[in-house]
């Protein structure tokens, strides 16, 4: 008796602890990392890079009014691509930058207060869903443009910013338009905005819903700018390695600024923004497309 239930035991042990192991295992796959360690988001090493040649890629079509009939046809041959980074501040760029022929700006990136390093022309501004507000609330700021008919595209999930959406947003963003007759608003298609996840599958290697990944306005605003830019110079982009060295992680972009990357980068659980992997994709374009980034310089 005593040793059939000694056995007994034995067994029940063993299959716990395969139990255990098993579910381990299923946890430590689907988590590679434990939150707040740095892995990188692998881009797929056996991924055979297809490279997508973005000046075809484009189709006006992907862009639609939020009010009227417009066409979202702007084209420039020299573009300032401002990043809302803390790297720009003290570059004493905003003269440059007003010089060149079409600005562009993301979300609610200021300019007033700032324009030594920023300037204070704005041609295109790519605007997330999620800055909406943000951008409303400071009509005198975004909206109120004395630049000849400047550019919004609005991005986000169509059933947020699409024309079909019923929502606030979209009611909003329709009243912006009207208001604003001096603005030409777009919002990207629902089918542009699969393309733009198919690219970020293409380039990384990694389906975007699947990986958990969200793409950043920075990624939207950089196919954009390639799309109606024949040049472009980046101000206040940092490059992808920038937070791999641990002295940078004082750099002028405050303490924060590499946790945030770094942290979306490794996080697996929820949705995260892959800043990194998306600046490894700008330098391969950069070499493809002119793009150059200063400020800082790489
Ligand atoms: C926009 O483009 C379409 C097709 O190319 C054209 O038929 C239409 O007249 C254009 N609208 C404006 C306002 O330019
Ligand atoms: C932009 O800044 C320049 C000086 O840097 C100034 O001369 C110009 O009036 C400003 N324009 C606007 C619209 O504020
Ligand atoms: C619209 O643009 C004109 C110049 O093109 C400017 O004089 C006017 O102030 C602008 N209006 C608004 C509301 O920004
Ligand atoms: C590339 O762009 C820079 C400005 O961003 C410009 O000075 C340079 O002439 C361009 N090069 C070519 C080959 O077009
Ligand atoms: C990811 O980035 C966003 C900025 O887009 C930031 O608000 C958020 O805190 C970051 N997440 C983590 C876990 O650092």
């Amino acid at each position: 008796m005593y040793n059939t239930l000694h056995i007994f035991n034995h067994r029940m042990v063993i299959l716990a602890a395969i139990f255990v192991l098993m579910t381990l295992l299923i946890l430590y796959g689907s988590n590679n990392v434990s939150d707040g360690v740095y892995a990188p988001f692998h881009v797929a090493t056996n991924h055979a890079l297809v490279t997508t040649d973005l000046k075809r890629w484009t189709g006006r079509e992907g862009y639609v009014p939020v009010s009227g009939n417009k066409n979202m046809s702007l084209r420039c041959h020299n573009c300032a691509l401002v990043t809302s980074s803390s790297h720009v501040l003290g570059s004493g760029a905003g003269e440059e930058i007003d010089h060149t022929e079409c600005v562009i700006r993301m979300n609610d990136a200021p300019t007033m207060g700032y324009e030594t390093d920023v300037g204070n022309h704005t041609t295109l501004r790519v605007v997330a869903h999620s800055s909406v507000f943000r951008v409303v609330r400071k009509p005198n700021e975004f909206l109120h443009q004395t630049d000849s008919n400047p550019v919004i595209i609005f991005w986000g999930p169509p059933n947020k910013i699409g024309k079909d959406a019923k929502g606030t947003l979209y009611r909003l963003i329709q009243r912006v338009s009207m208001t604003y007759s001096n603005l030409s608003c777009f919002s990207v298609t629902p089918t542009k905005m699969r393309r733009f996840d198919n690219l970020f599958h293409t380039e990384t290697g990694r389906d975007r819903q699947k990986s958990h990944s969200w793409l950043s306005t920075g990624w939207f605003t950089m196919v954009i700018a390639i799309e109606i830019c024949d040049n472009i110079k980046v101000y206040g982009m940092v490059p992808s390695n920038h937070c791999s060295c641990p002295t940078t992680t004082t750099s002028p972009g405050g303490p924060d600024e590499c946790l945030t990357y770094l942290q979306n980068e490794s996080g697996r659980r929820g949705n995260h923004h892959r800043f990194i992997t998306e600046k490894q994709v700008f330098a391969r374009w950069a070499k493809q497309y002119n793009i150059s980034f200063t400020h800082p310089k790489w």
